[in-house]
């Protein structure tokens, strides 16, 4: 059976993984366990271009030999995909043996047929985008036309292929099939891309020693990086070595990789290379957006790169989560905020928000309240009788289905979303039917069956969010004492645990993070919650459980007395006044409901209690950073002061 074959771009080795590299792997890895936990086989690529100049130059300045420098870096990224992890069936490297002999092979092949000849090069080169730009595309500076940077004059005997040659083939593959290329954003782009015009693209560089040499021809120099770069997904197949065999790999079924990389190199010159050598093209290349931060493009220089597993550690250090579970939780921000058609904002209170509200308050507090309440009332074995509501099952199955469709488009956004919606469902159905309520009443029974749809719905969310977050699903298999994580269609029997099944002890697996808002982001760039926060209206709350809760509980909860500095309505609400707080000398904005009670005119000046520790939430517009407390008196607000005026930021316990 063809394995379902799965790649990422292979990685420049002169700089180290960062969010967007990993933005990229984490998807194609979700991808792949996706696939896998359908009980596909799958075929997962990805690895490190190391052929490149620029690489080479940069181990140079260094002062350390090309090789022992890719063979450091390659280990940098195995090492950090691992800690993400990225659970790879092949980690290929443009260096190694046979991906050498795949680029002779294939170079000889083409030159042999024609479609690569010999010519000079003139014109202009991007040592940083290793490309070469047509005249037509480069303007009075001499700059490169995608990054900016100083272009390097070329004059130079050269190969050429011949991309012009495909031209109409590509453009009518392109249209019919529809799926070749997606988003359909990218599809646009690089039918914009054809329709200026394919010109036959420059295949070896003079004068450079680092790289796979032109076969036959050692005054010619090396292949070019890109041509020698895209044929590793033809090594790592076994194309050269294993015969009419390599078919049980290829053609790949998803290739995964950034916008900037997609219409010329992928979508154009790659299926251009295959036509060219008569094999099959790939079914699927799905280019995603990027991240920026701050609104900007990351880069070196601004100070405002990323590295993967320093966002996780600080999310792990401010939170109290353990590691593992922390990488997880920066894998659903990366899948959950992905950028798809368009470019996203990365920030690392977006992070927070996500940790917060979607993992600690939903995620979290379902599973935490579910094993507690079945410890509490039912000594953590699943009573007789117990089985989940028609409505309930239906809802499951709808939801499990439309996560399904997501993540087959790659629209992780959206599948977890919908995976979300179940979890939703369950909090809402507690609330409803309190079983707490019920075991007072006496009706056992009933409060077993109301339990029990948080148990499937746990099960079903760990198949269901292990692409995702495997770490976390194989703890909630835990937990729950299920053994392995259900694969995708076993996940969906709504009685697959039965009565007297022991649960274990809830061990909460997402501590709600502790300290203010925006705790990780010391070190960094100026705060940009925004985006995130506006995509979470209402931060969820907990729903809240009408139950006891311990002097533990309540510690977590953080009262301060605030003193208002200004207060002023906010626009287009009868309801809302923006306050300005100042607490123990930090300076705080809330909005409050209390706009038909009081005026701004009697609030300032006034000493009130905050809840001070509350996740942020955007309110028209406006970051509320905690809520002020008043007796409710018939739905009036009526102000709490001290007894005396007391220190601003002192403690109400
Ligand atoms: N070596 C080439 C790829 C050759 S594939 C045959 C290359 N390498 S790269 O190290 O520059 O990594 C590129 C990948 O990282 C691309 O998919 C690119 O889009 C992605 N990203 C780099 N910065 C990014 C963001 N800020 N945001 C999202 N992805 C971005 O190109």
């Amino acid at each position: 059976m063809k394995r379902y074959y799965i790649t990422t771009p292979i990685y420049y080795v002169n700089s180290v993984p960062h969010i967007g590299t990993a933005l990229t792997t984490i998807v194609a890895d979700a991808c792949a366990r996706y696939h896998k936990r359908r009980g596909r086989p799958v075929y997962f690529l990805t690895g490190t271009d190391e052929n490149a100049p620029k690489v080479h130059r940069v181990a140079q300045e260094r002062g350390v030999p090309t090789q022992q420098f890719v063979d450091e870096m390659a280990e940098v990224f195995e090492r950090t995909w691992r800690a993400l992890h990225i659970e790879y069936d092949v980690f290929i490297r443009t260096t190694e043996a046979r991906h050498k002999q795949v680029v002779t092979e294939v170079f000889r092949r083409l030159r042999e047929q024609g479609d690569i000849y010999k010519g000079t090069y003139q014109g202009w080169y991007c040592i940083s985008c290793e490309t070469f730009f047509a005249p037509s595309k480069i303007g009075e500076s001499k700059t490169c036309p995608d990054c900016g940077k100083p272009l390097e004059w070329r004059d130079e005997p050269c190969y050429y292929f011949r991309l012009s040659a495909y031209e109409s083939r590509l453009r009518e593959h392109i249209a019919a099939n529809p799926h070749f290329i997606e988003p359909e954003v990218r599809r646009n782009e690089t039918l914009g891309f054809i329709a200026e015009g394919l010109q036959d693209v420059a295949v070896s560089r003079s004068g450079a020693d680092w790289g796979v040499p032109v076969p036959d021809d050692p005054e010619a120099g090396v292949v070019y990086v890109w041509f020698d770069a895209l044929l590793n997904y033809l090594t790592a197949t076994g194309w050269l070595e294993r015969g009419e065999a390599y078919l049980d790999i290829w053609p790949p079924d998803l290739q995964l990789m950034g916008k900037d990389i997609l219409p010329r190199f992928h979508a154009t010159i790659w299926p251009a290379m295959l036509m060219a050598l008569g094999l099959p093209l790939p079914e699927r290349l799905y280019g995603h957006g990027w991240w920026i931060v701050n609104k900007q493009k990351m880069s070196k220089s601004l100070g405002n790169v990323y590295a993967p597993l320093e966002v996780a550690q600080a999310l792990a250090d401010a939170s109290g989560c353990a590691l593992p579970y922390a990488v997880d939780a920066f894998r659903y921000y990366m899948l959950r905020e992905m950028p798809t058609d368009s470019d996203a904002e990365f920030s690392l209170e977006g992070v927070e928000t996500r940790y917060n509200g979607d993992l600690a308050n939903d995620l979290g507090n379902m599973l935490h309240r579910t094993l507690s309440m079945m410890h509490r009332y039912f000594g953590g074995r699943v009573p007789e009788g117990a089985r989940l509501e028609a409505g309930l099952a239906d809802l499951f199955a709808q939801q499990a289905a439309r996560v399904a469709e997501a993540y087959e488009a790659v629209d992780f956004p959206r599948g977890l979303r919908e995976a979300w919606q179940i979890i939703g469902a369950v909090n809402r159905y507690y609330d409803e039917q309190a079983p707490w309520a019920l075991m007072k009443q006496g009706a056992t029974e009933h409060a077993g069956q109301v339990l029990y749809a948080g148990l499937i719905a746990a099960r079903l969310l760990s198949a269901l969010i292990e692409p995702a977050m495997p770490q976390v699903a194989r703890e909630i298999a835990r937990q729950l004492n299920i053994g392995e994580v259900p694969l995708w269609h076993e996940a969906q029997a709504v009685d697959a645990i039965p009565a007297g099944h022991t649960l274990q002890e809830p061990i909460p697996i997402f501590p709600r993070l502790q300290a203010k808002p925006a705790t990780i982001s010391g070190a960094a760039p100026a705060p940009t919650a925004q985006h995130s926060v506006s995509e979470t209206p209402t931060t969820a709350q907990p729903t809240a459980m009408q139950e006891l809760i311990t002097i533990d509980e309540f510690k977590r909860i953080q009262i301060r007395i605030a003193t208002v500095k200004a207060a002023e309505p906010v626009p287009k609400s009868t309801k809302l006044l923006k306050l300005t707080l100042d607490v123990g000398g930090e300076e705080r904005t809330i909005v409050a409901g209390i706009a038909e009670d009081y005026t701004p005119e009697q609030l300032v000046g006034k000493q009130i209690p905050v809840l001070v520790n509350l996740q942020p939430a955007l309110i028209r517009g406006i970051v509320s950073e905690g809520m002020m407390l008043a007796a409710d008196v018939d739905g009036r607000a009526v102000l709490l002061h001290p007894d005396r005026e007391v220190p601003s930021g002192s403690v109400v316990r």
